[in-house]
């Protein structure tokens, strides 16, 4: 195991040289490595820009992800903003929980270093927890549903994380609390139940869309999976703007990769009162417009973005004006081996 990264202070939004524990601009002309000499001469001058381009570690890279204003709106005065998730480190939204969860473990003083983190993921959790988890010194056992995209299980293993398949992926995070309650060996972060992961979406990812859009935003559309990132957003904009419209999405049963019926699934982190709507979108509709975001968009996302997109074109057709943002919690490279049977 290479020696783990430690962590100083609530920096895990990626505000830049977080993690390095490197005081001001002290060795920050180390890392011009991919600059060309210019770049790096102008840097040696400018030492407050450079911090935001230096990082000692991935996990200064994650969250501040972008806001892409989009073509997809059918009405002229609507305008749809896409939240590029897939672009932290692991590949999506689940990077900014998985630090926050370990993170604040350890700081409550019931995670330690001697202990395994064990997971159930329908895989985008166990892929940013085995990687973030492996760079803090952990070893990792994930729980996955037998269903999830071969690309999901290949990489919690690459990771270096244990991979045990389950029928579902609430089996999935049956076994992992079973083993958990049973085998003093193991800790579950338990995302389904953790208030960190509704923390990590209200302090940062809710507080980026409100900054870079100016609280301009009136529709929120958010995929519902441990309803971490709904609850987070719709705790933070309720109090800014309690008129704004948050719209949960989600696949019947578990027919979306990464989300959960609310209906029929358990989602203890869901607040009802707090989402204005829930909307279904299929498997079908949810993958075509994954594709069509990547043609037509340059939009890399994956299964459930393609969902909350597919929703927000609905609720533009409903609104006059505004601004609709639509969370892209992954990439499409996580679903290629299904994309095949869509391709005409
Ligand atoms: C790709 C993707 N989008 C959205 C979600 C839903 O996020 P949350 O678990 O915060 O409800 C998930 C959950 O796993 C996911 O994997």
């Amino acid at each position: 195991m290479p020696r783990p990264y430690v962590c100083h202070g609530a920096h895990y939004t990626g505000h830049g040289g977080g993690h390095s524990g490197l005081p001001g601009g002290e060795g920050a002309y180390l890392r011009g490595r991919h600059r060309p000499r210019k770049a790096y001469t102008f840097t040696l001058l400018f030492t407050t820009a450079v911090r935001e381009v230096l990082y000692t570690s991935v996990l200064d890279l994650i969250g501040k992800t972008p806001l892409v204003r989009t073509r997809l709106s059918p009405k002229e005065g609507v305008t749809i903003y896409a939240k590029l998730e897939y672009l932290n480190p692991t590949g999506s939204l689940k990077d900014r929980i998985a630090l926050k969860m370990i993170e604040d473990a350890e700081a409550r003083g019931v995670l330690s270093r001697d202990k395994i983190l064990v997971e159930g993921s329908s895989g985008n959790t166990g892929i940013a927890v085995a990687a973030i988890g492996r760079l803090k010194g952990y070893k990792v056992l994930i729980f996955a549903p037998r269903h999830a995209p071969v690309e999901k299980i290949t990489l919690m293993k690459v990771l270096g994380a244990e991979v045990r398949l389950a029928e579902s992926e609430a089996e999935a995070v049956r076994l992992a609390r079973e083993l958990a309650s049973k085998d003093p060996r193991y800790f579950m972060l338990d995302q389904f139940r953790n208030p960190a992961n509704v923390a990590a979406h209200y302090e940062a990812t809710a507080r980026e869309i409100w900054e870079d859009l100016g609280g301009r935003v009136d529709c929120v559309v958010v995929g519902i999976g441990t309803a971490g990132t709904i609850m987070g957003l719709a705790r933070f904009f309720k109090e800014k703007k309690p008129d704004i419209r948050i719209v949960g999405v989600s696949g019947r049963g578990e027919e979306i990769d990464g989300l959960v019926d609310p209906k029929t699934g358990d989602v203890p982190l869901l607040e009802e009162e707090l989402i204005d709507d829930l909307m279904y979108v299929s498997r079908e509709d949810a993958i075509k417009m994954m594709i069509r975001l990547a043609r037509e968009e340059g939009i890399m996302a994956g299964m459930s973005s393609g969902a909350t997109c597919y929703a927000a074109i609905q609720l533009a057709r409903e609104m006059e004006e505004g601004n609709i943002v639509a969370i892209c919690g992954d990439s499409i490279m996580r679903y290629t081996s299904i994309l095949k049977d869509f391709l005409a």
